[in-house]
């Protein structure tokens, strides 16, 4: 048999309910931040991945899924989005009747890594980009949105972690101090290091091989080398957190693993996933615009890995997996028919239904209704149809409610639709 490609996975019916909850939780919040949504493809020209994310990075380096078509072309099945974003953005001149603007997307992202928990080579990303705001207050609003997605869909056990990178003033000072530091650990570092530390010093810091970890755990930090204006930027959008109640952790040593970023970088980490322990990352990308050949326009972003959010919310117990509003128990082929025409006008009103097609006795059709996770079952047999009076069973609180026939669908939507809104 033909089995998934190794760090491909299916999404069963079982936990799309979860998926589609959460998106649709993504889309009104981010919504009411401003936020529209794009759509972007998921392959792009090699080039565009290795400019933006960087030539030294692992991802680039070790990690794209990349192949020349049948012209010769070199494309790449994305490896993130916001290169993607930056590019639709500068091609489509968004920027020109007002720069501000802030885009999301959702969508699978290819990265070939080792398959562990949490960690794929097809995984899902929910990314937001905004462009055109330069003020901190931008920085800690899209950390304050996603406290507010996270607090919403009840997820515990986060924190939220903050670092800056600093800007082209300051990173030439830093890399001095870093250079000398790292030449001092020279050989105890990994051959990648090795090579990295004069291309790219800061990816050194970012190197997971246990033994450059180790040399490099009191490596000097960006963060104490900002310049005035990278240093009041960042003091200001923890004022902001402050002020907004919202728990953070200054992490010196937090770089993420792609070369774009400048000024604030974050990242939202839980306890709750083993080793792969961030849900979201991102940060400023005050450069990448100009340098993808656009206008001077800052930028900012994250993603939150939509894989691992999944598997925390499913440890906390959210599954959403609700069966059918109503199944109905149909008692013989008169039955049937009038079963049939309830659950088309159910259906047609907004009530989820299921039923039973088979000649199967109430027993067997309770256990199905039950397996199925339905809400309530509607019982139709001939003697129910001679009395005028069907009987809704609610499930959870076995409550059993006898209904008259006439009106029934009306009856029972209204029902339905109270005890929906009580449960919420
Ligand atoms: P990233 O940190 O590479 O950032 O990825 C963001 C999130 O995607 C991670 O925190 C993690 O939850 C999830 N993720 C990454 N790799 C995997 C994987 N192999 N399996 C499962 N989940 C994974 C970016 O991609 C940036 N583009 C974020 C950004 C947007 N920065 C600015 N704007």
């Amino acid at each position: 048999m033909i089995q998934l490609i190794k760090g491909f996975k299916d999404i069963l019916p079982e936990e799309t309910a979860l998926w589609q909850y959460i998106e649709k939780t993504v889309a009104d919040i981010f919504e009411d931040f401003g936020f529209r949504e794009i759509r972007i493809p998921i392959m792009e020209r090699t080039e565009l991945f290795a400019r933006s994310i960087g030539e030294d990075t692992d991802i680039v380096e070790k990690e794209m899924y990349t192949f020349a078509d049948r012209k010769g072309e070199l494309l790449t099945l994305r490896p993130e989005a916001t290169a993607s974003v930056v590019r639709a953005y500068i091609q489509h001149k968004m920027y020109a009747p007002d720069p501000v603007r802030k885009l999301y997307t959702v969508g699978p992202m290819f990265r070939r890594e080792r398959p562990q928990k949490g960690r794929y080579r097809q995984f899902y990303q929910i990314n937001a980009e905004v462009f055109g705001v330069a003020s901190a207050y931008i920085d800690a609003q899209l950390i304050i949105m996603l406290d507010v997605l996270f607090n919403r869909l009840m997820i515990k056990d986060i924190r939220a972690h903050i670092n800056s990178l600093g800007c082209p003033r300051c990173r030439p000072g830093f890399k001095n101090v870093l250079d000398d530091f790292i030449s001092s650990k020279i050989d105890r570092l990994c051959a990648d290091c090795k090579r990295r530390k004069d291309r790219n010093p800061l990816r050194v810091l970012d190197c997971k091989v246990p033994s450059c970890r180790e040399a490099m755990a009191d490596a000097p930090a960006l963060i104490d080398h900002l310049c005035e204006t990278c240093r009041e930027h960042f003091n200001t959008v923890q004022e902001i957190l402050n002020a907004q109640g919202v728990e953070y952790l200054l992490d010196k040593g937090l770089v993420r693993g792609l070369d774009y970023y400048t000024r604030t970088t974050f990242e939202i980490q839980t306890g709750a996933l083993g080793a792969q322990n961030a849900i979201a990352g991102g940060g400023r990308y005050d450069r990448l615009v100009s340098e993808l050949g656009g206008p001077e326009i800052p930028a900012i972003g994250f993603a939150i890995g939509f894989d691992r959010l999944v598997e925390v919310a499913l440890q906390q117990k959210r599954s959403l997996d609700h069966g059918p509003d109503v199944f109905i128990a149909a008692l013989g082929e008169k039955s049937r028919q009038v079963a049939f025409e309830w659950s088309c006008d159910l259906n047609r009103t907004g009530i989820s239904t299921d039923m039973e097609f088979a000649d199967k006795s109430l027993k067997s059709q309770m256990k199905r209704a039950n397996r199925l996770n339905a809400a309530h079952v509607l019982i139709v047999g001939e003697n129910e149809l001679a009395g005028g009076e069907i009987i809704l069973r609610n499930m959870d609180t076995k409550e059993q409610l006898a209904l008259p026939i006439e009106g029934l669908v009306k009856l029972i939507r209204d029902r339905i639709r109270e005890d929906n809104i009580i449960d919420r």
